[in-house]
């Protein structure tokens, strides 16, 4: 498989001369909504080739297909510690299974997108190919990991599969599907992930009071011009700056002239070394093939053996809490030119935010909930990027760079007469801010519970004014808290659920919708589990039962996540 930093061309496996079917299924496990992009836009390179397409989130596709596919392309995204998407769950199980079939007949290829900072690098996809692999199908073109960076291994693998099908069109199909194409796209703004808006600050607040263990940012932006627009559920993509004092400290480390000019991309733009380490290159995080090609330019000889494949596991150790300047600083002398060193850095990702408004109660803006990273480790204080830049040096008037990151994932019911139930402690409030919002201004009739939750209801109950307006409007019918450091013992959002399972299995029996956001790991892991154990006792269910009563509901999308 090829990644960005490697990004090798790779060659069809199959033969142009073999005849190939034109109807293509591409399937796609998304989270936040890339995947599902990228997959949308193979599919129609492959339309406008003439091919016969259909594209489908894997929770809509039903496993007995499989065996009538011919060619199956497979995009999906990894989280968390090596998990699938939520919507690709089934599938993935399914296919692992002792029911899935033979696919002898199968041509395929897998798309799969990951960060590689985390271990389990791109593994959903890496399952997906060696499964299908094993069922006996064969590989259009090899399987291409991408990292943070995708757009550009994304489009080599849509043109290797293109090669690898073949030219299946007709000038009439082509023709027709282009016109498809001009269509859609008139309906969007020019500003996207790689065109970004750079928008105003309008306000910066911190929504913690005096005393606060937390600082949390009430960001809000002008989208005024953009012709850029969102839904509740959405992410908003800001495209941060570095500390200025990191990078300042970089250049004295490597006694670096800051005026040096140097390339930042393949396109050839040049900056100045200061500039490029401030807005280009990712110099917080270190991963695991970043130390190979350092090693690369070092005589180091302790990177030398630090790198070697016996030691996979100190590597995993030593990127672990620590950025660029330790690696600099633990493994000099360095001969290297701030040219060579800066090329092996990955692009600086942009980081997403859930958004807190309703364009239709906010026309013109976004808003987002920011929380302040800051923590200790391996001896110095560590800030994160884009919350840093936030809590410290962006300033009403300013601008960023931003963009739109549609979910249709986290989507409010169609129906307003839904009832929903929203779990959000801590920044995870954002998403529902703006459901409320939305409901308000539609004048929504469904009913509404809220679990929010936070260290100290003195100075932490984010949004506290608001959601109390809409609870005496009617907005919000029910809002639980569980403010965990207010009392001896913790108490969680889970806790106030279960405290009241009978009503909340209620709801879901009259087909209430869920939806948690906030931290993936400890949140919604526990909440999840509570909602089994809800269900289960509630609705006198085994626990086996209990756990596909919510599989069904997140097949009918009435179990929704946005998790971080
Ligand atoms: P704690 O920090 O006091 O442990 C928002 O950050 C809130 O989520 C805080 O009150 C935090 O509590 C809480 N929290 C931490 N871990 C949690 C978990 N596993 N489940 C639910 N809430 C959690």
């Amino acid at each position: 498989a090829t990644t960005i930093s490697e990004s090798v061309s790779v060659a069809p496996l199959v033969e142009a001369s073999k005849p190939v079917s034109k109807e293509v299924t591409i399937l796609f496990g998304s989270q936040t909504g890339n995947a599902q992009r990228l997959a949308t836009k193979a599919g129609k390179t492959l339309e406008s080739n003439g091919f016969q397409v259909t594209v489908s989130s894997m929770s809509d596709f039903k496993p007995n297909n499989l065996k009538k596919l011919q060619n199956l392309l497979i995009v999906a995204s990894t989280h968390g510690e090596g998990e699938p998407p939520d919507n690709a769950l089934s599938f993935h199980e399914y296919l692992h299974s002792k029911r899935a079939p033979k696919l002898e007949e199968l041509n395929y290829a897998v798309l799969s997108l990951g960060d590689s900072s985390y271990e389990f690098f791109c593994q959903t996809g890496k399952e997906f190919d060696e499964r299908l692999k094993e069922l006996g199908g064969k590989p259009l073109t090899e399987r291409v990991d991408c990292d943070l960076d995708f757009d550009e291994p994304a489009s080599e693998w849509i043109e290797n599969v293109l090669s690898a099908l073949g030219q299946a069109g007709t000038a009439a199909s082509q023709a027709q599907a282009a016109g498809a194409a001009v269509q859609v796209a008139s309906e969007e703004s020019i500003y996207s992930r790689t065109n970004p808006f750079r928008a105003e600050v309008l306000e910066n607040l911190n929504l913690n009071g005096r005393g606060s263990n937390k600082e949390t940012r009430h960001l809000e932006l002008s989208l005024e011009g953009s012709g850029l627009t969102y839904e509740p559920g959405d992410s908003l993509g800001i495209y941060p700056e570095n500390d200025p004092e990191l990078v300042e400290q970089i250049l004295a480390e490597m006694n670096w002239n800051a005026d040096e000019k140097v390339t930042v991309n393949k396109q050839g733009e040049v900056k100045t070394l200061k500039d490029a380490l401030l807005t280009n290159f990712e110099i917080t995080v270190l991963t695991k093939p970043l130390m190979e090609q350092a090693a690369k330019l070092s005589v180091n000889q302790e990177l030398q053996e630090l790198v070697k494949p016996e030691n996979a596991d100190k590597v995993r150790e030593y990127i672990q809490g620590r950025d660029l300047l330790d690696l600099l600083r633990d493994f000099g002398p360095w001969t290297a030119t701030a040219q060579e060193i800066v090329s092996i850095l990955r692009k600086l990702p942009a980081r997403l935010y859930s958004i807190a408004s309703s364009v239709s109660a906010n026309p013109d803006e976004v808003h987002l909930t920011i929380g302040a990273v800051r923590y200790d480790s391996h001896g110095r204080e560590r800030k994160g990027v884009c919350s840093i830049l936030t809590a410290e040096r962006l300033q009403a008037g300013d601008t960023l760079p931003i963009f739109i990151q549609h979910n249709p994932n986290f989507k409010l019911p169609e129906n307003p007469e839904t009832p929903i139930i929203m779990v959000g402690p801590g920044t995870g409030v954002a998403p529902f801010r703006s459901f409320m919002q939305e409901r308000e201004e539609a004048g929504a009739e469904g009913k509404s519970w809220m679990f929010f939750g936070d260290q100290h209801f003195v100075t932490d109950f984010l949004y506290q004014t608001e959601w109390q307006k809409w609870l005496k409007d009617g907005v919000l019918t029910k809002m639980d808290v569980a403010f965990s450091r207010d009392t001896n013992e913790k108490v969680y959002v889970q806790h106030r659920m279960l405290e009241q399972s009978k009503e909340l299995f209620a709801w879901l029996q009259e087909g209430a919708a869920v939806y948690i956001c906030g931290d993936e790991k400890h949140m919604a892991h526990d909440v999840h589990q509570t909602l089994i154990t809800i269900i289960e006792k509630e609705g006198s269910m085994g626990r086996e039962e209990a756990e596909s009563y919510l599989a069904s509901m997140q097949k009918e999308k009435r179990y929704q996540r946005d998790v971080y």
